[in-house]
């Protein structure tokens, strides 16, 4: 029988991303697999794949629900100091692209880097970056999308997320997506130094700018209309008063303006 690696490795046209694939059925977190392995001397685009997440982590210290149908990734990268805004951009895009290419489903983006359909939330993605001496020792692009899940049986996740079976009313398949989402985020990742067209082609996929957000970014929450986002991944909020502000970090909920 042809291993999972196996038939994810045949015919992919990387340059990078894949260069090293490896696969477990069962791990707590491929981005804590990926990086104790880059602490490590390591291969870049080295690739750590699961069926299965018993404790997957989510942005801002939350969990994130990842069995089986659940597509769990994460890729070791080496950017430098200067691409690390970028790597949002292009993991976001990575995912878009794929699910474009093998469903046809058109997919958005919620500042900063959930991927929604009809509004609700089939992927996410998590990027923890490490920084030594001033230069990036290394970046952990960890992706997981709701493939082959029916979200309704995870209470946690029941209201907010769907799935792409959910959507598409059939099976994915699950090699065809892993490498469509390897060939885009290797693309997308030779192309960093173009970082002008990447950067619009991001602003023009989120869902976001022209809504009435809820912004929550440490201890502060601030309402108001998403205006834009600039260059670094922030994103401009126009408040009632006309105020602006710039979040760099955080949690957007869309809002009905009350
Ligand atoms: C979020 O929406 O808050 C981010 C979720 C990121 C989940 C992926 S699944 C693969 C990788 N491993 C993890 O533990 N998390 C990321």
């Amino acid at each position: 029988m042809v291993s999972l690696p196996e038939s994810i490795r045949k015919n992919l046209s990387t340059h990078i991303v894949g260069r090293n694939i490896l696969y477990f059925p069962s791990v707590t977190s491929t981005n804590d697999v990926a990086k104790e392995i880059a602490r490590k001397q390591v291969i870049e685009g080295t690739v750590v794949i699961a069926d299965e997440q018993t404790a997957g982590k989510g942005r801002l210290n939350r969990t994130w629900t990842s069995p089986e149908g659940v597509i769990a990734y994460s890729a070791i990268l080496n950017p430098s100091v200067a691409q690390l805004p970028l790597m949002i951009m292009i993991a976001s895009l990575s995912v878009v692209h794929a699910i474009r290419n093998i469903t046809g489903i058109k997919a958005r983006i919620k500042w900063p880097n959930d991927v929604q359909i009809d509004g609700k939330k089939v992927c996410g993605i998590l990027i923890e970056n490490s920084l030594r001496g001033g230069k990036v020792e290394y970046s952990v692009i960890g992706i997981g999308i709701n493939a082959n899940v029916n979200t309704v049986e995870y209470p946690e996740i029941a209201e907010t997320a769907t799935s792409l079976s959910f959507i598409s009313g059939r099976e994915i398949p699950k090699v065809d997506l892993i490498q469509g989402l390897m060939i885009e985020l290797d693309k997308l990742y030779l192309s960093m130094h173009n970082s002008k067209s990447i950067f619009e082609e991001w602003r023009d996929n989120l869902v976001t700018i022209g809504q009435y957000v809820r912004a929550v970014s440490g201890d502060t929450v601030y309402e108001g209309t998403a205006e834009s986002v600039k260059p670094d991944g922030s994103l401009l909020i126009k408040q009632a008063g006309g105020n602006i502000i710039q979040v760099v970090q955080g949690d957007v909920t869309l809002k009905h303006k009350t």
